[in-house]
């Protein structure tokens, strides 16, 4: 039998999410679901009308009113679930709302899809992957977030246009928190396989830092509603592809680590190896001793803020 995934969550990045899995054409369903009746049946419809025009098989499956009926037995499940924020708000605004969302969202799929991989992307990140795998009970390696992918992704677009390069030449990462204590890695970023430090005076590699810090909220302040979607729904739907396919693609993730960088017991942003299972392995990326320093400061104030989800 094909695969199934579900998308919990049928707003902005939830539906652009279930297209792009959908038109991937490797499953048999994406179901989308919402607490909303109506919205993901009619989102699901439309999706389903594009099948034609744009040549893929997969079904999409629209379910509202909070029901879980039809996503029995999902192989991955993402949750969108929860509050985007408002121009000014930081994503720690979101805590305690979106932490009763995606606590009971977690509930549900565990009785409902207990074999599933869960990739979360409800804000603030790092904490609502803590609180996913508390409220799931599920292995460490079978819930993981979504954040570096994205945040890689717009640093090296800002990097291709700094240097007017296609994208596809650049390699960034970014590594710790969706926040404040973001890690960019200047260190393993290249253009052409040649060192970014070699390309760029320090200055400026510091400015397109600041910038990729900020890209979420330089988005959410032009939009004035909602926060981002196309870029973050890339980076889920290719992590989700990824567990599909058993790829064992290297990828930077929201991912438990025990011992790795010399930190244990938090979710944080690292490269991992992505598979069938989920993190089938976290990558040790070689960093230099300030991105090492500043990874384990991401650790310590994610490991502060995750100590409280466990009572939201
Ligand atoms: P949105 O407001 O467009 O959609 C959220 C949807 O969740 C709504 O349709 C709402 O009805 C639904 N919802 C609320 N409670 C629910 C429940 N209990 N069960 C099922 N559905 C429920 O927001 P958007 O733009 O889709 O963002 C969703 C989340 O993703 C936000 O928390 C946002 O901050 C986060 N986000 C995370 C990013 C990341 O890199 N990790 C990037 C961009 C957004
Ligand atoms: C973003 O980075 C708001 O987390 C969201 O776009």
């Amino acid at each position: 039998m094909g695969k199934k995934v579900t998308v919990v969550g049928a707003g902005f990045y939830g539906s652009t999410t279930a297209l792009r899995l959908a038109e991937y054409d490797i499953f048999d369903t994406v179901v989308l679901t919402d607490i909303v009746e109506g919205k993901p049946e009619g989102i699901a419809l439309d999706m389903n009308q594009s099948r034609p025009v744009e040549g893929f098989e997969t079904k999409v499956v629209g379910v509202g009113g909070g029901s879980y009926e039809g996503t029995e037995n999902s192989d991955i499940v993402v949750i969108t679930a929860g509050l985007p924020r408002k121009p000014g708000m930081s994503r720690m605004d979101l805590i305690e709302t979106n932490a009763k969302i995606v606590r009971s969202v977690s509930e549900q799929i565990a009785k409902t899809s207990p074999n599933a991989v869960v990739i979360v992307v409800s804000n603030p990140l790092d904490e609502m992957t803590t609180l996913t795998q508390l409220a799931t009970g599920f292995p460490k390696n079978r819930v993981f977030g979504q954040a570096g992918m994205l945040d890689t992704a717009r640093f090296t677009n800002f990097v291709a246009e700094e240097l007017g390069v296609p994208v596809g030449s650049v390699k960034t990462l970014t590594l710790g928190s969706h926040g404040d204590t973001m890690v960019p890695v200047p260190s393993q970023c290249t253009v052409d396989g040649k060192p970014l430090t070699d390309l760029l005076p320090q200055e400026k590699i510091d400015e397109l830092v600041e910038r990729t810090r900020n890209g979420g909220a330089e988005i959410v302040a032009l939009l004035k509603t909602g926060s981002a979607y196309y870029a973050p729904s890339a980076a889920a739907a290719r992590m989700a592809k990824a567990v599909a396919e058993d790829s064992g693609v290297v990828m930077p993730v929201c991912a438990w680590i025990d011992g790795e960088h010399g930190i244990s017991g938090v979710y944080l942003g690292v490269e991992a190896e992505i598979g069938a299972e989920g993190v089938k392995r976290i990558v040790e990326t070689p960093l230099t001793d300030d991105e090492r320093a500043a990874l384990h400061t991401a650790a310590e104030a994610v490991k502060a803020k995750a100590a409280d989800v466990a009572s939201l």
